[in-house]
């Protein structure tokens, strides 16, 4: 059996270390080793975007993702996302939107788009679609998320 890595990396904003085998992944070390249990575990095969955080600002689907190919990178989750106990305007925008049911899929949600509206503010409808269709729900038809998504989107526009 390989030996185990001493993983240094910074996870919402605050370094953090782990023992690894090798073949850990991002996910693993996230929900197992650092007790971050937000990042939620869908599919495992890179389809469902359940498992979505960022990677030095980028998307990253952790469940396919090798926790030492993080090594010394920054990973935001989504207990990142929240800011002195205030939930992110996508966040709000996700609740008074009821735009989760089981609420699965929604950090993966969350993350994705925390990344679009930061990467590219002033994306299209189409911009916006083709982000979320990179995570599935089974539960909300999409309608409300998509509703969510927008209204976050100009809440953000509308900010200094
Ligand atoms: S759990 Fe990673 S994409 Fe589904
Ligand atoms: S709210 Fe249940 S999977 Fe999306």
């Amino acid at each position: 059996m390989p030996d185990p890595l001493v993983l240094h990396l910074v996870v919402n904003g605050e370094p953090a270390r782990a023992l690894v085998p090798p073949s850990r992944t991002l996910l693993e070390l996230l929900r197992d080793d650092l007790a971050l249990t937000g990042t939620k575990h869908g599919c495992d095969v890179g389809d469902c975007g359940a498992c979505t955080v960022l990677v030095n600002g980028r998307p990253r689907l952790s469940c396919i993702t090798l926790a030492a190919d993080c090594a010394n990178e920054a990973v935001q989750t989504i207990e990142g996302v929240a800011q002195q106990g205030e939930l992110s305007v996508i966040q709000a925008a996700f609740d008074h939107h009821v735009a989760a049911q089981c609420g699965y899929c929604t950090p993966g949600f969350v993350m994705t788009l925390t990344h679009l509206f930061a990467a590219d503010p002033e994306a299209d409808e189409a911009e916006l679609r083709r982000a979320l269709g990179s995570n599935i729900c089974r539960c909300t038809g999409y309608v409300k998320i998509l509703a969510a998504a927008r209204d976050a989107q100009a809440r953000l526009r509308a900010s200094p």
